[in-house]
């Protein structure tokens, strides 16, 4: 079997990938095998995992316990632990990878360890259980040199620019998705997820904001998405949104929300996040 621990070895892709064409839909996934998703008792994943509810059974892998929700079993183990991924995604019809570190001010071995080694570990073993379906987590941080006001809208299709170490580790982990779907030929869609499940009261968050009610049907349309690579970005349907959606529409991702109602009360920058807003209202620049 050929995986990113061994890219070279030559050796047949295991079948269940291979059944990506079948035409099934979700009602067939739902026989198939749960979908998986990686630190699903975290912020993204407690706020999609009702909407993923609605089309497949979920196994929800996370270091920390939680409450399950009807449909949903659950594995409380540490996905760096050797062993554990492969545990986690056996008979799995699909993989929502969230775990991971989502600090942009997270150092460089901090999001090495927990974004690019976690996620290397589980496409081993997505592609040991011959896993046909993979989401990815990236973020807005993997594109965060664009946000400026001369290259927008910004184009998902661009050559990734990261504004700080934690983009960086996203834009490896994007890397790995693609490499993992030309080596097995699954489907892997990454996701550049905006603001998902804080507060709106920073104006600067307005554009990147992805509501709670447009995450779930977001990862729904990339657990539909064909064979290959595919990277998008992830946000509500903002009036001040200057990432372009164009290519996550063509999943069938149809966001409803907007956060201009929030326009009027959301104030300034209370500190420096990363790069990603300079030049715009970073209180360094
Ligand atoms: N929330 C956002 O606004 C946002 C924006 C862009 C991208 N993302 C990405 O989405 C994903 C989820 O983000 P979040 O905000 O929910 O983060 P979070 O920290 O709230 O959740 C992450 C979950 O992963 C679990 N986890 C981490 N390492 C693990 C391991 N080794 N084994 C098992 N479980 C582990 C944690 O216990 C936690 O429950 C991350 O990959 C993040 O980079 C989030």
């Amino acid at each position: 079997m050929v995986t990113l621990a061994d890219p070279c070895r030559k050796g047949p892709v295991r079948p269940p990938i291979t059944s990506l064409d079948s035409g099934g839909g979700a009602e067939r996934e739902h026989d198939m095998g749960p979908v998986v998703i990686t630190g699903g008792f975290g912020r993204v994943g407690s706020l999609v995992r009702p909407a993923l509810l609605t089309a497949h059974r979920l196994r929800v892998v996370d270091r920390v316990t939680g409450d399950t929700l009807p449909g949903e079993e659950s594995l409380v183990a540490d996905l760096a632990v050797p062993g554990v991924a492969e545990q986690a995604l056996a008979g799995a019809s699909g993989v929502i990878h969230l775990a991971g570190d989502p600090r942009p001010h997270a150092t460089w071995e901090e999001v090495h360890r927990a974004n690019v080694g976690l996620t290397r570990r589980v496409l081993d073993a997505a592609a040991e259980q011959g896993v046909p379906r993979v989401v990815l987590a990236s973020t807005v941080h993997a594109m965060g040199e664009y946000n400026r006001p001369r290259h927008r809208p910004v184009d998902p299709a661009w050559e990734p620019r990261p504004c700080c170490a934690y983009g960086l580790s996203k834009v490896i982990v994007e890397s790995l998705g693609r490499l993992h779907a030309e080596l097995t030929g699954a489907s892997v869609v990454g996701l550049r997820l905006g603001s998902t499940g804080y507060a709106l009261d920073e104006a600067r968050y307005l554009g990147m904001w992805l509501s709670e009610r447009d995450a779930g049907p977001l990862m729904l349309a990339a657990l539909t998405a064909g064979p290959g690579w595919s990277v998008h970005f992830g946000m509500s349907a903002n009036t001040r949104r200057h990432w372009d959606l164009s290519s996550a529409r063509k999943l069938g991702y149809e966001p409803r929300d907007d956060s201009e109602p929030y326009a009027a009360t959301a104030g300034p920058p209370t500190a420096v996040i990363c790069r990603i807003f300079d030049g715009e209202d970073n209180p360094r620049a």
